[in-house]
């Protein structure tokens, strides 16, 4: 294995609960961190993409955790929605591969998500962007090699992005089907994703972090 010691780890969608824990974790190994929010770094934008690679210069590790859900019935989706969707989870993180620039030993993990395997009424682009996620992670191993690829796919964790009446009711019924019989938090990804970054060896997989959900 290696070590995020005096390493660059750049972490974009730094608003998300899982970000944040990683960026705290990161820091704790002796790594140096740059989160960028959307004010700073917009996936929709490509100049934007540009200048981040331009200011952060050549960087270790990339971990991608943007997401911007379309959800809703089918019928109801407006194309702009949908777009922003692939935009965050796939469009974005093919524009960074392509600017930005990586040192020997580097790593990609991006951001894939349970409902690609399980999917459910009302959540198919999440589903779509979502399993594109996956595909992306293996097509860009292989072209960009030795630069490692990775995608993570977490289950459903107490990230903030749940919060509000239904939360408890949710989590609850999430619990009682998944394998681990619990719902995740960003402290088990944090520590997933840390260990795929720095192990020399993964490459152009998904590691499933989601208590065996998709199973359930
Ligand atoms: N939490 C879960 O249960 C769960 C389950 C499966 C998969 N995941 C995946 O895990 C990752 C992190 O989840 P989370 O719950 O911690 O995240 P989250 O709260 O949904 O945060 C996503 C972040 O992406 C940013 N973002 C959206 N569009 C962007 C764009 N165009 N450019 C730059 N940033 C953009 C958002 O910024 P703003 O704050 O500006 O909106 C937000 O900070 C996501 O990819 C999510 O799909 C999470």
């Amino acid at each position: 294995m290696t070590t995020l010691r005096n390493k660059t780890l750049l972490i974009i969608g730094a608003g998300s609960g899982i970000a944040q824990r990683i960026a705290v974790d990161a820091e704790a190994q002796g790594a140096h961190v740059v989160s960028t929010s959307r004010p700073e770094v917009d996936l929709t934008d490509e100049k934007s993409l540009r200048a981040l690679a331009e200011r952060v210069g050549e960087i270790d590790y990339l971990i991608c955790l943007a997401a911007d859900h379309a959800n809703g019935p089918v019928t109801e989706l407006e194309r702009d929605a949908i777009h922003r969707a692939f935009d965050a989870k796939v469009i974005g993180p093919i524009l960074l591969a392509k600017h930005l620039r990586f040192r020997p030993g580097g790593a990609i993990l991006l951001f894939s998500g349970v409902a690609a395997w399980r999917p459910a009424p009302g959540r198919t682009v999440m589903a779509a962007t979502n399993a594109a996620a996956a595909a992306l992670a293996e097509a860009l191993a292989v072209e960009l090699a030795p630069l490692r690829v990775t995608a993570l796919s977490p289950g459903i964790i107490d990230s903030g992005v749940w919060d509000g009446p239904a939360k408890e009711g949710f989590f609850e019924s999430v619990a009682a089907r998944n394998p681990a019989r619990r719902i995740g938090t960003p402290a088990d990804i944090s520590a997933a994703a840390l260990s795929v970054l720095t192990n020399p060896f993964i490459t152009g997989t998904t590691v499933h972090v989601d208590g065996g959900g998709r199973l359930a």
